[in-house]
């Protein structure tokens, strides 16, 4: 094993280590752990548990769960949520952690099975409903230890991974006690590149655990944070070494008048157990009804008729060629057409902008003109991103696509308008295939806007795909 990643076990499979850890978490997410409670008040486990509705049992598995009190918080949720009786496998290789779950009082609807293995070395006889691993890969070998983890889960089962984004203000300080050691920890973003190589099906949230710590404490809590993260050696590193990592702590804090704020960025990965055609079909379904409850039709037809191949909004009805594009860039459209309605119906300024771009073409446009239709193309896939996270959590790829169908549509439309030549459905969706294979190298998404309340649309609107 890695140097770095042995003294990690080590240190934290000794009370010492553990009593450390307690503190440092304590300081860094207070007593109230609020890494928790975003997990629970950022929806992340809300979503996934609503699939455990009507159900009499789960099966969750906390791999590196240490003393049990972030599985036994999370299950506490989904007690409170609807009955239901929660099996629960600790998988944990520290003695000193497991015997402290005493401390916590374990529901009554609750079995905890406690598993003194390393993750590597436990065999499984059963499959779970949710497996979480937080904060606890750091000494994994590499990408089939974390394949082994992803099996685990039956079917609509999820698997959670958490840790600090790659540059969290842990992360920098990780690289700067770790310099000694000549090896490095397994890291969550390791886990997200092996999940984007094999295409799997995850959802990434990020959010940040806000750390307020008055200024009295500084000096201790810093101390605190540092001696868990150096593994109990940051006393023993050199002068120059430990002044770099103060200064590297005070670069990454924000001073008020009585407190010091740290900002810790975290990452979630999410990966269900479903195929991506299922879950392609489920966000269709969740799309039209979301956009039912706006008072939208949304129909998929074989063909539309007058003036339109693709699509057409018409009197409150979108109407869609099902055999125009793939399912993706169905939603994709539909999400689309929604920004634009919600574009035409609160401003005269798109008017004045499309009325330009009328047929016949070619024509004319420089290229700040250009910039600026693009835009507007821009603000209404935003809109559509924003219906769709209302709907459903997106998944990394499906949200990487989405991007790639805006450049490809702007490109595909703007050719026609300055060249005259309509590109067929057929030049539209090779292009669009060609361009979604790269997906992968790709990282840009675009920033959903939500709207707030209910959108008013007038009943004359109209807009067409073709
Ligand atoms: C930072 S603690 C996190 C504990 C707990 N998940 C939490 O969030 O409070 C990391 C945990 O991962 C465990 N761990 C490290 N390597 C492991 C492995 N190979 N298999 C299982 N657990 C492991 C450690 O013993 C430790 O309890």
């Amino acid at each position: 094993m890695d140097p770095v990643k042995e003294t990690y076990l080590n240190f934290l499979n000794s009370d010492q280590g553990v009593e450390i850890y307690r503190k440092f978490k304590d300081i860094l997410y207070t007593k109230r752990d609020i890494l928790t409670r975003d997990f629970i008040d950022g929806e992340i486990i809300k979503k996934i548990a609503e699939n455990w509705k009507g159900k009499k049992e789960i099966y969750i598995c906390d791999i590196g769960g240490g003393d049990g009190r972030r599985a036994l918080e999370v299950i506490n949720y989904i007690q409170s949520k609807f009955r239901i009786k929660c099996h629960l496998d600790l998988i944990e290789p520290s003695k000193s952690f497991i015997s402290r779950i005493k401390d916590y009082k374990i529901p009554k609807n609750v079995v905890v099975n406690c598993i003194n293995k390393r993750f590597e070395d436990v065999k499984f006889s059963r499959r779970y409903d949710l497996v979480l691993l937080i904060h606890s890969i750091y000494t994994f070998k590499g990408n089939q230890t974390i394949e082994r983890a992803i099996s685990l889960t039956n079917k609509n089962g999820y698997t959670v991974f958490i840790g600090n984004s790659p540059d969290s203000f842990l992360a920098g300080l990780k690289k700067l006690v770790d310099r000694t050691y000549n090896s490095e920890r397994y890291e969550l973003y390791n886990v997200e590149d092996y999940l984007v190589s094999k295409r799997s099906l995850f959802v990434k949230k990020s959010f940040a655990t806000v750390c307020r710590i008055s200024k009295r404490d500084y000096r201790a809590s810093v101390d605190g944070v540092l001696d868990f993260i150096s593994m109990g050696s940051y006393q023993k590193l050199d002068g120059e070494s430990r002044s770099k990592i103060l200064d590297y702590i005070k670069s990454k804090s924000r001073r008020s008048n009585d407190e010091v704020v740290i900002k810790e960025d975290e990452v979630a990965l999410i990966i269900p157990n479903v195929d991506r055609r299922k879950l392609e079909e489920k966000m269709l379904y969740e799309l039209r009804m979301n956009l039912k409850s706006k008072g939208i039709d949304v129909l998929l037809v074989n063909k539309i008729g007058e003036g339109s191949d693709i699509a057409e909004l018409k009197n409150k009805k979108i109407k869609i060629n099902k055999n125009s594009r793939d399912k993706l860039s169905i939603l994709f459209t539909m999400a689309h057409l929604y920004g634009h309605l919600v574009q035409f119906n609160s401003s005269g300024y798109y008017q004045r902008l499309t009325k330009r771009v009328k047929p016949p073409f070619p024509l004319k446009f420089s290229d700040g003109f250009k910039q600026k239709f693009k835009e507007y193309e821009m603000e209404a896939m935003r809109i559509g991103k924003g219906l769709m996270l209302e709907s459903f959590d997106l998944d990394y790829e499906t949200d990487i696509k989405y991007y790639i169908f805006m450049e490809t549509d702007f490109k595909h439309y703007w050719n026609y308008v300055t060249t005259g030549k309509k590109g067929s459905i057929r030049d539209f969706n090779l292009l669009l295939l060609a361009n979604y294979k790269k997906w992968d190298k790709s990282k840009r998404t675009i920033d959903p806007i939500f709207l707030d309340g209910k959108i008013f649309v007038k009943k004359n609107f109209s807009f067409s795909v073709d």
